[in-house]
C-alpha cells in the first residue's frame, strides 16, 4: 500500500487530532503517503482532499476537536454519494482509508470496503458506545469535563441546599451519566440501560434530607429525557423545587485527557497496521488493556453494554 486516506466523522471528539497524528506519523513511518479528507464523507464526495506531511499534524495531539473537521453526511449514505467517494478516492491514488469516527461513520468505512477500498474504524465518540471496544476515544476527557461541572454545582448546590439536575450527553447509552455519577457522587444517576422508579428516587431524596443532606445531584443521560422533564416530573409527583444545568456541547471541548492521548495513538497506529497487512472492514478497539481489531459489523451490529455493576453500586454509595 503507497497511499492511504484518513477522515474524521460525525460527532467530534477530543483525541480526534491525536488519533490523526498517530495515522500520519505512522503511515509516513513506513513510506506510505497521506492523504487527508476535509468535512468527513462528505468531503471524499466533493474531493476536499490533499496530501498530509509530518508539518501538518505537529503541535495538535493536545488540541480538542478536529484539524480535519467533521460532518454527519447523508448523501454517502446513498449508492450515488459512494460511487462519487470511490471515484475520488480513485483520483487520489487512495487505496486504504482510516475513518475515526462513531458507529455511524463504520457504516460508511464498511460500504467502501465491500466495494473494494478497504477502511479500518478507529472509535472515536464521547458517547464510548460502539460495540466491541471497552473505551472510545473522547470519552474519558468528556467524563473528566463533567465531573469538573458537578463539582462546581455541588458548591452553590450546598450554599442553597438545592437539588439539582445535570444533563449529559452520551445518545442512547448511559456511560456518560454512569461513571460521571459514581465519580461525581451522585445522589442519583439515571441512564437509559436502567429504568427508573419515580417514587423510588423521592424516598431516596427525602430521606437523604431527613438525615441532614445539604444538597442533592441527579445526573440524567439524555437518552431518558432532558433535565428538564425530569425537573418537571419532580415537581408534579413530590412538589420538589429544582434547578437544571443543561452541559451540552462543553462536553466535546477542550484538549484530550493523557488517557485519550495514549488511545488515540494506539488506536491511529493499529489501523495503519491493519491496512498495511491487507485488511479491511475491520474496527480498533480496547479489551482487557489490549489493542484489537474486530468485524465492523460486530461494531454496528452487536450491542454495546453499560457496566450495570456500576450503577448497582452507585446507589450502595449514595444511599
Ligand atoms: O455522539 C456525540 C454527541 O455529542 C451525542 O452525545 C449527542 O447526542 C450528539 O452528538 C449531538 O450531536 P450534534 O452535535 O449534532 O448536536
Amino acid at each position: 500500500m503507497k497511499r492511504i486516506g484518513v477522515l474524521t466523522s460525525g460527532g467530534d471528539a477530543p483525541g480526534m487530532n491525536a488519533a490523526l497524528r498517530a495515522v500520519v506519523r505512522k503511515a509516513i513511518y513506513h513510506d506510505i503517503e497521506v492523504m487527508g479528507v476535509y468535512n468527513g464523507y462528505q468531503g471524499l464526495i466533493d474531493g476536499k482532499i490533499e496530501r498530509l506531511d509530518l508539518g501538518y499534524v505537529g503541535d495538535i495531539i493536545q488540541r480538542g476537536g478536529t484539524k480535519l473537521h467533521s460532518a454527519r453526511c447523508l448523501e454517502f449514505i446513498t449508492e450515488e454519494g459512494q460511487q462519487k467517494a470511490i471515484a475520488q478516492m480513485k483520483k487520489h491514488g487512495i487505496e486504504g482509508l482510516v475513518v475515526i469516527g462513531g458507529d455511524g461513520s463504520y457504516r460508511g468505512a464498511m460500504a467502501l470496503t465491500s466495494k473494494g477500498l478497504p477502511s479500518i474504524g478507529v472509535p472515536g465518540t464521547i458517547d464510548n458506545d460502539i460495540p466491541g471496544t471497552d473505551y472510545t476515544i473522547g470519552f474519558d476527557t468528556a467524563l473528566n469535563t463533567v465531573i469538573e461541572a458537578i463539582d462546581k454545582i455541588r458548591d452553590t448546590a450546598t450554599s442553597h441546599e438545592r437539588t439539582f439536575i445535570i444533563e449529559v450527553m452520551g445518545r442512547g447509552a448511559g456511560d456518560l451519566a454512569l461513571w460521571a455519577g459514581l465519580a461525581g457522587g451522585a445522589e442519583t444517576i439515571l441512564i437509559p440501560e436502567v429504568s427508573f422508579d419515580i417514587q423510588d428516587i423521592l424516598k431516596r431524596l427525602r430521606s437523604g434530607h431527613d438525615r441532614g443532606k445539604k444538597h442533592s445531584i441527579i445526573i440524567v443521560a439524555e437518552g431518558v429525557m432532558s433535565a428538564n422533564e425530569f425537573a418537571n416530573l419532580l415537581k408534579e409527583q413530590g412538589n420538589i423545587e429544582t434547578r437544571i444545568s443543561v452541559l451540552g456541547h462543553i462536553q466535546r471541548g477542550g484538549s484530550p485527557s493523557a488517557r485519550d492521548r495514549v488511545l488515540a495513538s494506539l488506536f491511529g497506529a493499529k489501523a495503519v497496521e491493519a491496512l498495511m497487512e491487507g485488511h479491511g472492514g475491520l474496527a480498533i478497539g480496547m479489551r482487557n488493556h489490549q489493542v484489537v481489531e474486530y468485524s465492523m459489523t460486530e461494531a454496528f451490529n452487536g450491542k454495546h453494554y453499560a457496566d450495570l455493576s456500576m450503577y448497582k453500586l452507585s446507589k450502595e454509595l449514595a444511599i
